[in-house]
């Protein structure tokens, strides 16, 4: 029986807290990884990343900024996707590590959902779809720009934050629901 594309192949990341609020407050609360952050996964904070844990061609691992001194960068804004595209992906991010924000260009909810075959970020508030092997396009859904990028090193095995983000990251618009 036919289902949907969305019925078929959206899939929830464990490691998810859902937003609940968004707009003009990403723009209000900037507590963005900074190069040298380490990275703990949203559902173990006290753990911090190892460049081993991101498997090529799993779906993306929400993590939350820790910066060198040890102190979290706590709040959702602060949110990266991280994950390493399958080798057979097309384009030149197959295998390495990449990051994004977390936060949706539209109105600012964690992009939570991942389309796997069609290796996609969705956003599950109004459907934004984003394409992490095309610097984080917006390929379906309202959101208005890109998902902004942010570059990762291997340092000594664990993943480290390398740069800032390609664009500045938050919700564009307010909530329409
Ligand atoms: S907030 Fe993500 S699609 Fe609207």
């Amino acid at each position: 029986m036919p289902c949907s594309r969305r019925t078929l192949l959206q899939t929830s990341l464990g490691c998810t807290v859902m937003a609940k609020t968004a707009g003009a407050m990403d723009f209000a609360a900037p507590d963005w990884a900074e190069p040298g952050d380490r990275l703990s996964p949203a559902d173990h904070p006290t753990e911090t990343l190892r460049a081993r844990d991101i498997i090529a061609g799993a779906p993306p691992i929400l993590v939350s900024p820790r910066k060198p001194d040890g102190e979290l960068r706590g709040s959702r804004f602060s949110q990266l996707l991280i994950l390493r595209l399958a080798p057979t992906a097309n384009g030149p991010s197959s295998g390495r590590l990449l990051g994004y924000t977390a936060i949706c260009s539209h109105a600012g909810c964690v992009v939570s959902s991942w389309i796997p075959g069609l290796n996609l970020f969705l956003c599950p508030c109004h459907g934004s779809e984003y394409d992490p092997a095309r610097h984080g396009a917006v390929v379906g859904g309202p959101a208005p720009a890109p998902l902004p990028s942010i570059p990762l090193q291997d340092v000594s095995g664990l993943v480290e934050v390398a740069g800032h983000f390609s664009a500045r990251p938050g919700g564009r618009t307010g909530r329409t629901d």
